[in-house]
């Protein structure tokens, strides 16, 4: 017979598993550099909002256009979205020529469907270009164990 709290066990790990998974997306930069913040949906979108801290325009798309109408100046001319890629329903868009004020965090709001969150960190100094997506697979790693076998690492 199966033992039920390892089971227990197991559906407490996919839980886990799966609300670290869902925290947003962090990538760090250092200045001067583009990075892709990514944003997708199932299917094709029609209106898609960027914005910076809940409150800066960074990028809309309506009615499946892209509109820079409302865009906050600090931003005019460092952003691009991909438009050929928006049926596939990618919405990401590279900022360019990133400085500090850029920091901070960037929220897709899709209206018909969710909002993705991306945390843009700028780092003080440093010569590797990067665009570091993590999911913290190390912690997840260390938290499986911990579930399972009931040791730390
Ligand atoms: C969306 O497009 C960007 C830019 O080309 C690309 O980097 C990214 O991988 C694409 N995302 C998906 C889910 O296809
Ligand atoms: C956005 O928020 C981040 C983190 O709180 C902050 O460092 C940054 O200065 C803010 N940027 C703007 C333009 O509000
Ligand atoms: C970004 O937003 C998340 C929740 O949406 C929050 O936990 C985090 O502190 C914010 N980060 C910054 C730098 O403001």
């Amino acid at each position: 017979m199966m033992d039920n709290r390892c089971n227990l066990r197991f559906a407490l790990v996919i839980l886990l598993i799966h609300e670290v998974s869902l925290q947003s997306i962090t990538i760090e930069a250092v200045q001067g550099d583009s990075v892709i913040l990514l944003c997708s949906a199932r299917g094709y979108e029609k209106d898609v909002f960027w914005r910076h801290n809940n409150t800066k325009t960074v990028y809309d798309i309506i009615e499946g256009k892209e509109d820079f109408h409302d865009q906050d100046a600090v931003f005019r001319g460092r952003v691009k979205g991909f438009p050929s890629k928006f049926t596939e329903g990618n919405y990401s868009i590279r900022l360019s020529d990133v400085i500090y004020s850029d920091a901070g965090n960037y929220s897709c709001k899709i209206p018909n469907s969710k909002t993705v969150h991306v945390e843009l960190r700028i780092k003080g100094s440093g010569r590797n270009s990067g665009i570091t997506t993590s999911t913290d697979w190390v912690a997840v790693f260390q938290l499986v164990c911990v579930l399972l076998f009931g040791f730390t690492l």
